[in-house]
């Protein structure tokens, strides 16, 4: 079965897929923000500990259900199961899966695309075109539509052209490229004037705020939607993994890259914001907090570039070409979720099955577009607040209880006989079983009565 579907070819190949899917604007935009409204390092801290004891084992069940099944969500949960009830509940979730994934990467298109018109607007500006610039910053509706259907036809481009020709050549391609804008990023702000102070908020760590329950659950929360879990993602990339790959290896070194970027991209929203405020922009909402969210990425850091230039200029396009980029190995892997689904369980061709479904969420996208004021944040809270939470549980559930413990383990051994001498070995099954399903049920509580 796994010869007539795609495979990665290197573990650097899949590494790079499945940090790409990681590492996105939940890295980039959401973690620097969180962390500078709650307690700076101590954020951070929380956010370390969680990611490696909690994320990483649910991410964990992911890959080692799909690397089993070698197969979609909906398949590989029913293959897992051996009575009637628990086949049938796993094949729904799996849809219940395909959905959500495709209903994220509906809102995270528009978003997308503001990167690339941002993006465009510096070029724009370079060349004198100041009209077409400001056009291209400003909320409308041909530009939202435009630029949305711009990054759908790329991740569409990318994903028909399978796991190793599309998947993992561009992962590979765009991964290092986004570390090195990154870091370069990093260096040039770290000369600014302001730089330092925002460095001192988010690396001196407020430890009253660290034990607080309201942090423990936003930290967990990025986690989880930063390892883009709950949704079926990684569970559709270890289907593509080798039966000779060492899963806790991989699955380890993808956990390390996220958080590593998550961390420096903490290095250049925090001082970035500090020299903003430095060269008199605001930072502050009305009631003392820090400003995040789309006013940081939209109003503030471009009211910053203004100050700054010509080198403003540069700054910006490379600062929302980095954007672009990590929502585009995110989204290729929302994509590949229903695609494969459709491909398996209807025997549509890969290129069919991929215009099809990226026609379909376009149409979803622009809808919410339509009825932005409504639709764009219930669809935010209704995907990644509620539904990756309860997913996320259901995977925990069948890895830890419906499926046989004994043949986990012997999935898990498969490429790797020595890892029964590890401390994943030790722990990792009662982990999943327990301490998964109990906090995720604590964090899906605390977001509907918190
Ligand atoms: N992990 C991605 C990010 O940090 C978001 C994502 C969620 C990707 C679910 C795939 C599936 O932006």
């Amino acid at each position: 079965m796994a010869s007539s579907r795609g495979e990665f070819s290197s573990r650097f190949g899949f590494v790079m897929a499945a940090a790409g899917s990681a590492v996105g604007l939940g890295n980039i935009w959401g973690f620097p923000t969180q962390a500078a409204s709650n307690g700076g390092a101590a954020f951070l801290l929380v956010y370390l500990v969680l990611a490696f004891t909690l994320a990483y084992p649910a991410l964990m069940a992911e890959l080692i259900i799909g690397r089993h099944a070698h197969a979609n969500a909906v398949n590989a949960l029913r293959m897992v199961s051996s009575a009637p009830i628990s086949r049938n509940i796993g094949a729904t979730v799996g849809i219940i899966g395909f959905i959500v994934a495709s209903l994220i990467l509906s809102f995270y298109a528009i978003v997308a695309g503001w990167m690339i018109a941002f993006c465009l607007s510096s070029l724009a500006q370079l060349f004198g075109m100041q009209d077409f610039a400001q056009w291209l910053v400003s909320f409308g509706m041909p530009r939202n539509i435009l630029f949305m259907c711009a990054f759908m036809v790329m991740t569409v481009a990318i994903i028909s052209a399978g796991v190793r020709d599309g998947i993992e050549r561009w992962s590979a391609r765009l991964m290092p490229l986004l570390l090195v804008t990154l870091v370069l990023l990093v260096l040039y702000v770290f000369t600014l004037d302001g730089a330092m102070e925002g460095l001192k908020v988010y690396l001196l760590p407020d430890f009253d705020r660290a034990l607080s329950p309201k942090l423990i659950i936003a930290a967990m929360g990025s986690a989880f939607f930063s390892l883009s879990l709950g949704v079926g993602t990684m569970l559709i990339y270890g289907s593509y993994i080798s039966d000779e790959e060492n899963l806790p290896v991989v699955g380890g070194l993808v956990t390390l890259v996220d958080i590593s970027i998550a961390v420096l991209a903490g290095f250049l929203v925090l001082p970035a914001m500090y020299v903003a405020l430095h060269n008199g922009v605001e930072i502050y909402t009305a009631t003392g907090a820090l400003i995040s969210e789309d006013t940081l990425i939209f109003t503030v850091l471009p009211e910053l570039f203004k100050t700054m230039g010509l080198a403003g200029i540069v700054v910006s396009f490379t600062f929302f070409f980095l954007m672009a980029i990590a929502a585009l190995t995110s989204s290729i892997s929302m994509l590949e979720v229903p695609v494969a689904y459709v491909i398996e369980e209807h025997g549509l061709g890969r290129k069919l099955a991929v215009c099809t479904i990226g026609a379909a969420i376009a149409v979803t996208s622009a809808t919410i577009l339509l009825n932005f004021e409504t639709l764009f944040g219930l669809v935010i809270a209704f995907t990644t607040r509620y539904s990756q939470p309860l997913l996320g549980f259901m995977f925990c559930i069948y890895a830890g209880w419906v499926w046989h413990r004994d043949k986990v383990l012997q999935e898990v051994r498969k490429g790797s006989p020595e890892v029964e001498h590890s401390l994943f070995w030790k722990i990792w099954p009662g982990y999943v079983r327990f301490v998964c399903p109990v906090i995720i049920l604590a964090i899906f509580a605390q977001s509907l009565w918190g």
